[in-house]
């Protein structure tokens, strides 16, 4: 277990997919960038405002072209970080887009397959920037409220998922603008009832709990490599979607992405508060490096879910065909106020947040560590 201490508060923090680079962004509108072992940093970008929600890394990395995208307040900028410089300011930015014209529109999380970049913003609107001709597109259906997260799918060239504080989960082929497929997540209260009614002979484990104050608001959201769908709730749950699984059960492919499906996918109380982060590691078919192939060893076919409570509890849950077979481990990361993001190279996962003191934490927990089964 590995921590760091930062003078500011984490928003965001974030692998680099192609390089072992970790960027972790502060509330005082900095971000360091840390290179393998995590411990020093290399380089620093300042001064770039204070409302960094998101920051990404592109896919195409090298050691003359390394850029790292950011959302600032209204605006997406772009960074090279392949510089001599080691401290990079806003003036420094290679690329300067804002998305809104709305005064109080602000972005929240920006994404990037190889060519496009896609954003989110508070008014609800999702859009893509296309990374070649920079050409801007604003999607036909927004949400009705704040938009939080979006995600490319993986093996589906058109197609991204957004998700928001309306409940719902769009589904959008993205060149064109289109709604392809939706879903809205429910109350807790009309879920047990719809459970209840399907197995009206298990009767709920705690009924009080059942109750839950907050909404389902969509906090964080994330898609394996084999089109596995994973959405954390504001009330403590998750909602998981296995329609758009490519499994040996889905070998035909089909004409677009199922993964919103209502009949394969499931609800699980995960914590007590907020979920603010989630993340699935699909250890059969991803191998960022040979270290993964020893875990995978004793889980083949596999993949590891792991979600991230607002009060810094780490829990780690077992999908196995198709369904969140079980739970393995729950950790509380120590010294987290509150947790902000979660981020993993493969081995590792890291967790940043604010301190006891107020100031900015990140902390890491080995996959291993999560896998093994602890005592419930
Ligand atoms: C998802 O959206 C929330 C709210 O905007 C944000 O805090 C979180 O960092 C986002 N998740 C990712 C992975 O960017
Ligand atoms: C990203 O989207 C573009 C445009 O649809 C597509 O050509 C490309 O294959 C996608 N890349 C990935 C990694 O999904
Ligand atoms: C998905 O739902 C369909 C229809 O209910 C069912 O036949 C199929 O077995 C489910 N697939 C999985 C992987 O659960
Ligand atoms: C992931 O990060 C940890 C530090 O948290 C490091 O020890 C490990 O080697 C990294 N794994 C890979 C695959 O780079």
């Amino acid at each position: 277990m590995a921590a760091l201490a930062l003078p500011f508060p984490v928003v965001v923090l974030v692998f680099s997919p192609t390089t072992e680079h970790l960027a972790i962004a502060s509330d005082d509108g900095s971000i360091r960038i840390y290179q393998k072992p995590y411990t020093k940093v290399w380089k620093a970008l300042r001064n770039l405002g204070p409302e960094i929600s998101s920051v990404a890394f592109a896919l195409d990395s090298s050691s003359t072209s390394f850029p790292l995208w950011v959302a600032c307040g209204q605006h997406i900028l772009c960074f090279e970080l392949a510089c001599d410089s080691l401290i990079l300011e806003r003036k420094d930015c290679i690329f300067e887009s804002r998305v809104t014209e709305e005064a109080e529109d602000i972005l929240n999380q920006i994404t990037i397959n190889k060519s496009y970049l896609a954003y989110t913003l508070d008014s609800g609107i999702v859009g893509t920037l296309d990374l070649k001709t920079k050409e801007q597109k604003t999607m036909k259906t927004s949400h009705s409220n704040l938009c939080t997260n979006v995600s490319f799918i993986p093996n589906r060239p058109r197609e991204m998922v957004s998700t928001g504080y309306d409940f719902n989960i769009l589904h959008h082929d993205f060149p064109l603008g289109t709604i392809l497929s939706s879903f809205q997540v429910g109350e807790i209260v009309s879920i047990y009832i719809m459970l209840h009614l399907i197995h009206p002979t298990e009767s709920p484990a705690e009924p009080a709990s059942q109750i839950s104050l907050s909404p389902p608001f969509i906090q964080c959201l994330t898609m394996s490599s084999n089109g596995v769908i994973a959405c954390g709730l504001a009330d403590g749950r998750i909602w998981i979607g296995f329609g758009g699984e490519r499994s040996l059960a889905h070998r035909k492919k089909r004409r677009k992405w199922d993964g919103l499906r209502k009949d394969n996918a499931s609800y699980v109380q995960v914590a007590d508060g907020p979920v603010v982060d989630v993340f699935v590691f699909t250890l059969s078919l991803s191998k960022p490096s040979r270290d993964i192939d020893k875990v995978l060893r004793a889980f083949v076919n596999s993949d590891i879910l792991v979600t991230l409570s607002l009060l810094g509890t780490l829990t780690a849950f077992q999908i196995l065909e198709g369904k969140l077979d079980k739970k393995l481990s729950s950790h509380t990361v120590k010294g987290i106020l509150k947790a902000n993001s979660l981020a993993t190279n493969g081995t590792d996962v890291w967790v940043g947040g604010i301190s006891s003191k107020n100031q900015g934490i990140a902390v890491s927990l080995s996959l291993e560590t999560l896998q093994k089964e602890t005592e419930q």
